[in-house]
């Protein structure tokens, strides 16, 4: 018999919010700058990954060497394009049943978090009015080590005061989706993430997504 479910720990990129073309825009600049290819095929690959390992990833397709004082350099430089970017996010950039389903999993008294990798969560939460909304936030900023690594929401499920057997976790990213299960946590996989056959749950957006079955088929 399942644990019940008494909290949600939302990953905030690609879940909540649409971040994914302003992550892909800056990267962009920064990589044509210094010469690297670059396309939103490598792109998705930085889904849910952490800032400097999205770096690594992308220097893959690189000809020479960086120091770690360069690719410092090269990902501050990335997040300064990025923030000029995530300037101009609005209420308007909650993707599809996002508001709905905060709405409804308080209504039902199900405590509601973030977990994600981003260190730009706070700003992010901010300009889309939802800094208020969680009653708990974990993101890059308190974290070591990036998902697949439970960490995030691991300290997440803490600040809920819950045991990990009663949270699920909602990521669109594949090293999620790993994350949440080596939490121990169940997950439902949205976006990118509802073809991972590891999920718990599916659905292709929050829009789609059943809570009243997730919550009470467990
Ligand atoms: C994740 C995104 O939420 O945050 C990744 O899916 C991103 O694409 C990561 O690299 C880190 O974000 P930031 O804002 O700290 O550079
Ligand atoms: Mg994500």
């Amino acid at each position: 018999m399942n644990q019940p479910i008494l909290g949600v720990i939302f990953d905030l990129d690609g879940v909540i919010v649409s971040t994914d073309n302003c992550h892909y825009l800056a990267w962009k600049r920064m990589a044509d700058e210094e010469g690297i290819p670059f396309d939103r095929t490598i792109n998705e690959r930085l889904r849910g990954v952490s800032r400097m390992e999205s770096l690594s990833i992308i220097l893959e397709k690189a000809t020479k060497d960086y120091t770690e004082a360069e690719k410092q350099e090269m990902a501050t430089r990335k997040n300064g394009y990025y923030v000029e970017l995530i300037q101009s996010l609005t209420c308007g950039d909650l993707l599809e049943g996002a508001g709905d389903a905060l709405a409804l999993l308080r209504n039902k008294g199900i405590k509601i978090a973030i977990g994600s990798s981003s260190r730009n969560t706070p700003i992010i939460l901010k300009q889309i009015g939802l800094e208020d909304s969680f009653d708990a936030v974990a993101d890059g900023n308190a974290i070591t080590r990036s998902k697949p690594d439970p960490e995030v929401f691991l300290l997440a499920a803490k600040s809920l005061g819950l045991a990990p057997a009663n949270c699920l976790v909602v990521e669109d990213a594949d090293a999620g989706v790993e994350a949440a299960l080596a939490g121990g946590m169940r997950v439902l996989g949205v976006g990118g993430a509802a073809a991972n056959s590891n999920a718990t749950f599916a659905a292709e957006s929050l829009a789609a997504a059943n809570f009243d079955t997730i919550l009470t088929n467990q």
